[in-house]
């Protein structure tokens, strides 16, 4: 049942919705007591700072604020193995992607829909993650946002997929699981599908992604003519 109209490309978040950010964490849980703990506070940690360096105008790269994040992490939880640090930041750059992904964008490239990834990641970091998931093919771009120096959701960071593909924004299907870039890419004007792969709430902010998934899988066949 296609709910998305007149789309000719599709853009995805990098982070929580390609490639699956509790990985590098889960490679390495038997060296800590808490994993998962451990793990969603360095994703916490690491959006805020996006959202507060951004405020403050004072961007650093994302390699730095993911750092900066697990370092909060780690103290937080009471461990200081230097060398583990170092194993979760090289996980980090050879996450998971999700398991329906690659076919996901296999079926959407044979309809000739253009697919490109924006995010947050460093230009270094992305490639890392796209080579490590084999997905090199698939992309026509991988947007970082580090040209400009802010992070979402800037709407001058939702403005590099338009202006890199020279589409209007209404012709953009963009997938993200981070509800509040979900919603951040709606106020922009790109037609959002949100994948809630975390059974999360909707987020009350005064608009609402124009459709809902549980993974990507089911993305082909929103998309109609
Ligand atoms: C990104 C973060 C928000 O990839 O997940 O941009």
């Amino acid at each position: 049942m296609a709910s998305l109209k007149g789309i000719q490309a599709c853009v995805f978040d990098a982070y929580g919705t390609l490639f699956d950010v509790h990985s590098a964490v889960a490679q390495h849980s038997a060296r800590l007591v808490d994993a998962t703990a451990v793990s969603t506070l360095w994703r916490t940690k690491q959006l805020e700072y996006t959202w507060l360096r951004t405020l403050m105008d004072r961007y650093v790269e994302f390699w730095q604020v993911t750092g900066d994040a697990l370092d909060f992490a780690l103290e937080t939880h009471q461990v200081s193995d230097s060398s583990l640090r170092e194993d979760l930041m090289q996980a980090y750059l050879g996450l998971s992607c999700y398991p329906e992904v690659p076919l996901a964008l296999k079926v959407l490239r044979q309809r000739g829909i253009r697919c490109a990834i924006l995010s947050n990641g460093s230009p270094e970091m992305l490639a890392a993650a796209v080579e490590n998931a084999e997905l090199g093919n698939r992309f026509s771009a991988v947007i970082s946002v580090d040209p400009i120096q802010v992070y979402k959701p800037d709407p001058r960071v939702y403005q590099m997929a338009v202006d890199e593909l020279q589409l209007e924004p209404a012709q953009i299907a963009f997938q993200s699981s981070n509800a509040w870039d979900a919603v951040g890419a709606a106020v922009f004007g790109f037609q959002v599908v949100w994948v809630n792969r975390f059974g999360q709430r909707r987020e009350r902010l005064g608009i609402h992604p124009a459709a809902e998934l549980k993974s990507l899988e089911g993305l082909p066949g929103l998309l109609g003519d």
